[in-house]
């Protein structure tokens, strides 16, 4: 016997309708859950590439006296902007299709002292064995039209979850505190749209770009002569000043 008919056909038609409701909540529900579960994900893998960062310059710290990198930002990207871009590339919102077409979820900024910097951070985490290196922009070597200049490597890590291990992706954007500086005044001008004087605007951004990377050029020739005289001259209290580090906490 089915159990509907004994029920009367209003009582019935209730029922139905709520657990149609109750069905499409747990639908959401999943969907939700879903989403959570990758940006959990996402987050772990920011979690393993900063901690491989601060390692490498804890150890540089040590070894040269000297930290390469100043600040470390990391961001999850935002629901919003996954979307825009997912709608953008006209491509379906499914997790499937998100993990495969969107580097940058999960998003490290490395902002080092100097130019050389930059690069010995970026080969020294691209050498290790669990890190695969997708993509890899020199916009410092070939700046953008507006005069951006950065490292960027598309990187994957392995997560380790309870019963598997995943291949996370993340953008890793590598630029020196000058460049930053740049980008992120360059970034706020640009959203202003203001319309007027736009040519002007964007020549004068480019300008500032190049004073700035001639600047960092010009910062890591003086930081290397000094490192030289300094070696010539190792003398009893420098030697003392570098025992001295070794008590710091690492
Ligand atoms: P996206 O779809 O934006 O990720 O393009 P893409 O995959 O070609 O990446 P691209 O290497 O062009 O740049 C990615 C990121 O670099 C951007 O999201 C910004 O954070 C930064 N970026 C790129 N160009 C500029 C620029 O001209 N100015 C500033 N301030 N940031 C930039
Ligand atoms: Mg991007």
């Amino acid at each position: 016997m089915d159990f509907h008919e004994l029920l009367a056909p209003e009582e019935l038609e209730k029922l139905l309708g709520q657990q149609a409701l109750v069905s499409q909540a747990s639908g959401i529900l999943d969907a939700v859950l879903d989403y959570k579960g990758m940006m959990m994900e996402y987050a772990c893998a920011i979690r393993e590439i900063e901690t491989k960062i601060e390692n490498l310059d804890t150890e540089f710290g040590v070894r040269y006296s000297r930290n390469p990198i100043s600040t470390i930002h990391t961001r999850l990207k935002s629901q919003v902007s996954i979307m825009e871009k997912m709608a953008r590339k006209g491509l379906p919102m499914d997790r499937a299709s998100i993990e495969e077409h969107i580097n940058d979820i999960a998003g490290i900024r490395v902002i080092c002292a100097y130019i050389d910097d930059i690069y010995r951070i970026a080969d020294a985490l691209i050498a290790q064995d669990d890190i695969v290196l997708l993509d890899r922009k020199d916009y410092i070597k070939e700046p953008k039209p507006s005069g951006y200049r950065s490292l960027h490597l598309i990187v994957s890590v392995p997560v380790f979850l309870a019963e598997e291990k995943k291949l996370m992706k993340a953008e890793i954007q590598i630029r020196t505190i000058a460049m930053d500086f740049w980008a992120s005044l360059e970034h706020g001008i640009r959203y202003k749209k203001c319309g007027e004087n736009t040519t002007s605007i964007v020549d004068g951004l480019k300008e500032c770009a190049a004073v700035i990377a001639q600047t960092d050029e010009k910062m890591m020739q003086l930081r290397k002569q000094m490192e030289q005289t300094e070696s010539m001259h190792d003398d009893m209290e420098e030697l003392y000043e570098k025992l001295k580090r070794f008590e710091a906490p690492f």
